[in-house]
């Protein structure tokens, strides 16, 4: 479970987020919404632990991130999977040796790592790509290599940030089929940070749109249109 109360982030007179309380169950899929520069990754930073808030509190699976110390911290970043906005593989490195990365660092051996890396290469369509850098890949391949890296260790809480910012129409439509396919077989909790309409479509049980560094909407994206701001982003209100 992942619990957000009144979290608050400022930085310098800049108010980023003002007062989020949030709740997303274990298992669950939560899309949050908004436009670009509301706070989107500043929330998700907070929340695995790379940006300290100004007050308020985050628990992830029971432990208080915000004041949890280095050694507790990086024990739960294990069960964390981390799509970057922009896919953050490292230059130097292969397919394989990027994906292979979170196993290797937990300590796995490198025989089970690779096979491992292997298999959430397939999973992502990206197996005959594995000797390949990153440099030589096209920028869907690389998001799915980032994805694929995300979730070779299992992980228990799933984050992506922005999955098809910057892709093509065709690409950003394969990476939902992933997003979905993995959502369907794996039961991580899992955040999806976006501006894509799309992506709240598909994941619309449950989307959470923010403005002015609050929580503006939560709920079903089918009930969307109750909310003025969010109505107004998702431009409903041109449709009428
Ligand atoms: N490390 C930082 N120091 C100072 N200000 C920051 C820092 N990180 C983010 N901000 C500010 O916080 C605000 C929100 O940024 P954030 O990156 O979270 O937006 P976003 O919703 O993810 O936007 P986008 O959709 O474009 O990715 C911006 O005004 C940004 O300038
Ligand atoms: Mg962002």
């Amino acid at each position: 479970m992942i619990k957000l109360v009144d979290l608050r982030k400022e930085f310098g007179r800049n108010t980023v987020l003002n007062g989020i309380t949030l709740t997303v169950e274990t298992g669950e899929t939560v899309v949050i919404l908004g436009r670009s520069g509301v706070g989107k990754s500043v929330l998700l930073k907070c929340i695995v632990g790379l940006i300290k808030p100004t007050s308020g509190e985050i628990w992830v699976g029971g432990i208080r991130v915000d004041k949890a110390d280095t050694r507790t911290l990086n024990g739960l970043r294990k069960r964390f999977g981390y799509v970057f906005q922009g896919a953050a593989l490292f230059d130097w490195m292969t397919v394989l040796e990027n994906v292979m990365l979170p196993l290797v660092e937990a300590g796995v051996s490198r025989k089970e790592a690779e096979e491992k890396a292997m298999k959430a290469l397939e999973s992502v369509q990206l197996k005959d790509a594995y000797g390949k850098y990153p440099a030589e890949l096209s920028g869907g391949m690389r998001k799915r290599a980032g994805i694929a890296r995300a979730i070779v260790a299992e992980p228990d809480y799933l984050f992506y940030d922005e999955p098809t910012s910057g892709l093509d129409p065709k690409t950003s439509r394969m990476i939902y089929d992933l997003m979905k396919d993995l959502d369907e077989h794996l039961d991580a909790t899992t955040l999806i940070i976006s501006h894509d309409i799309v992506l709240a479509e598909l994941f619309g049980k449950r989307v959470v749109f923010l403005e002015d560094g609050k929580v503006a909407y939560d709920g079903p994206i089918e009930m969307a249109h109750t909310s003025e701001e969010f109505s107004d982003f998702l431009g409903l209100n041109l449709k009428r």
